[in-house]
């Protein structure tokens, strides 16, 4: 059951989300109270709103009539004891603990024993914020993504206290706004803020380990893993301080698990000034005559491809790749072969996806020199692909599979011989921590993988894409990158090894 639109919504801080957040509750047809203890800062996010709805009319995204409708139920107002009628509180201050209780412990006197408290906090615990109150079961979070009117995503967080009649109303209320609400536990990070840690840290660690550079990862993320941009240029977007804050403060809840050690090279960007888009360089240079640079490509001018292989091992998830490559003039002939991971052998070389080990020790275990190729998500659509090669694979026999690719439509990334190249590594660290985040029940699997798709615009839950991979892959290179680099970070969740038997996750 959602709250009847005809209840009163208050936002206590009306910056950068408590203008949204009203926002959102306004155009649903509730009436909002608005309250900021800084003085006029209330009143000036009601203008703001003006403003904004000003442009939606102009934009015709409006009607005049809506918009003035919706204007009219946002009140600004001067004191917290004006907030009194207000069915559902939600919380949008500084984020500091002392402040947050502060303002919960003074509108339990204010507002009615039944209101719901409901705190915006991206990286507080939801139990802390509770503990001094009277009424602890009606706090719960609310956390909306920036900026709250334009993304979906909304994580509905219980603590240890909350009533879950409480977390249900919001929940009901937030789709009742339109919103895509999911249910999670409060956790460092809740749901988005810890999955996507390896989003940032693998593509930080491939260019500290001096494996590719910045603009090769953002290419390879993009144009094979098919997320809309890359980690570096996502980083200049955020802003290096913020998001290393954010890894920092997620690595120190979690009691400095190692999986989650944020990056030295970034807090030296970040210590250094090079913030990203706002300081003008991040990664990128956003000087108005800057170019970006473009990612280095595989060299096979009169090289002609191989055209002929022999196919070990099922196709499974690279039956598409398979098919390009034949039309692109290979002839395939099939062996049957037991192998988790189909392999292609060109007779001098063999060609087979990264099982997250080094290019040199597949050469080692199959006898011949390896080119190993990153992972796509939809190898119908895959327009770059990264390959790295053992040290004994010659150069020509690497660059006449690349020509290869490009006769089948894409670019070729040669890339050091790093573990798990990019894309696998990277996917198969969102996967792991997607698991370990329904091991530990954050969430469901459904809520894990709509908060990735809605909060961070993911093109695919990383619990779906291990269906799609294979369950027994995903532990395969996640247990190669934990042997390759003896490092607790990448040791696999306990789940994978009970998962066939547990559950399958849902494709969508
Ligand atoms: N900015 C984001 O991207 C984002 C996203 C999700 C969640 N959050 C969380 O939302 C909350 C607000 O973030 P923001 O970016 O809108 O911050 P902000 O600095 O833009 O706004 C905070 C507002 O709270 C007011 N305030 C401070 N103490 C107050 C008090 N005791 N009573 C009433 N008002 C008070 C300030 O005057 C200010 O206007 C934080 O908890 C933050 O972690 C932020």
């Amino acid at each position: 059951m959602s709250l009847p639109t005809n209840k009163t919504v208050a936002v206590v801080g009306a910056g950068a989300m408590g203008q949204g957040i009203a926002q959102v509750a306004a155009e649903a047809g509730h009436p909002v109270l608005l309250f900021d203890a800084a003085d006029g800062q209330a009143a000036a996010a009601a203008e703001r709103l003006g403003r904004v709805f000003a442009r939606l009319v102009e934009k015709g995204k409006r009607t005049q009539a809506d918009a003035d409708a919706v204007l009219k139920r946002v009140t600004p107002v001067a004191t917290l004891e004006d907030l009194a009628p207000a069915a559902l509180i939600v919380e949008a201050v500084v984020e500091r603990l002392d402040v947050k209780q502060e303002v919960f412990g003074k509108l339990e006197e204010i507002c009615g024993a039944d209101a719901i408290l409901a705190t915006n906090t991206s990286s507080l615990s939801i139990t802390a914020i509770a503990r001094p109150l009277k009424r602890p079961a009606r706090v719960v979070g609310m956390h909306f993504f920036n900026p709250a009117p334009l993304l979906p995503l909304v994580e509905v967080v219980s603590g240890l206290s909350t009533d879950p009649e409480v977390a249900d109303l919001v929940f009901d209320t937030a789709a009742a706004w339109g919103k895509s609400p999911v249910f999670a536990t409060s956790t460092p990070g809740f749901i988005v803020n810890r999955v996507a840690r390896p989003f940032y840290g693998e593509g930080l660690r491939i260019v500290e380990e001096g494996a590719a550079d910045p603009a090769t990862v953002d290419a390879c993320i993009r144009d094979a893993g098919g997320f809309r941009m890359g980690p570096f240029e996502l980083m200049d977007l955020i802003g290096n301080d913020v998001n290393y804050s954010v890894s920092a403060a997620v690595f120190e809840a979690f009691s400095y698990d190692p999986r989650y050690r944020p990056s030295v090279l970034q807090k030296e960007m970040a210590d250094g000034g090079l913030l990203g888009r706002k300081s003008g360089r991040g990664w990128y240079d956003y000087a108005q005559e800057a170019e970006r640079p473009e990612p280095p490509e595989a060299e096979t001018a009169d090289i002609a491809p191989p055209d002929a292989a022999i196919l070990l091992g099922e196709p499974g998830p690279w039956s598409a790749l398979f098919e390009r490559l034949a039309e692109a003039g290979l002839q395939i002939e099939r062996q049957e072969d037991d192998c988790l991971f189909p392999l292609l052998d060109f007779g001098p070389v063999i060609l087979c996806p990264t099982d997250g080990a080094h290019a040199e020790s597949i050469a080692e275990a199959e006898g011949k020199p390896a080119i190993v190729m990153d992972l796509a998500l939809d190898w119908t659509k895959a327009g770059r692909i990264a390959l790295a090669r053992s040290s004994n694979c010659p150069a020509e026999d690497f660059a006449r599979v690349a020509a290869l690719f490009q006769a089948a439509g894409m670019k070729v990334s040669p890339v050091e011989d790093v573990p798990g190249l990019i894309v696998a590594r990277t996917a198969a660290m969102l996967m792991n921590e997607a698991c370990d985040a329904l091991y530990k029940g954050v969430s469901d699997p459904e809520g894990i993988d709509t908060a990735m798709k809605k909060g961070v615009n993911y093109p695919i839950g990383p619990l779906a894409w291990a269906d799609r991979l294979g369950h027994a892959r995903v532990l395969e290179i996640l247990d190669n990158l934990c042997d390759s680099y003896r490092e607790e970070r990448y040791r696999p969740c306990a789940l994978w090894r009970r998962l066939p038997e547990v559950l399958q996750f849902r494709e969508e």
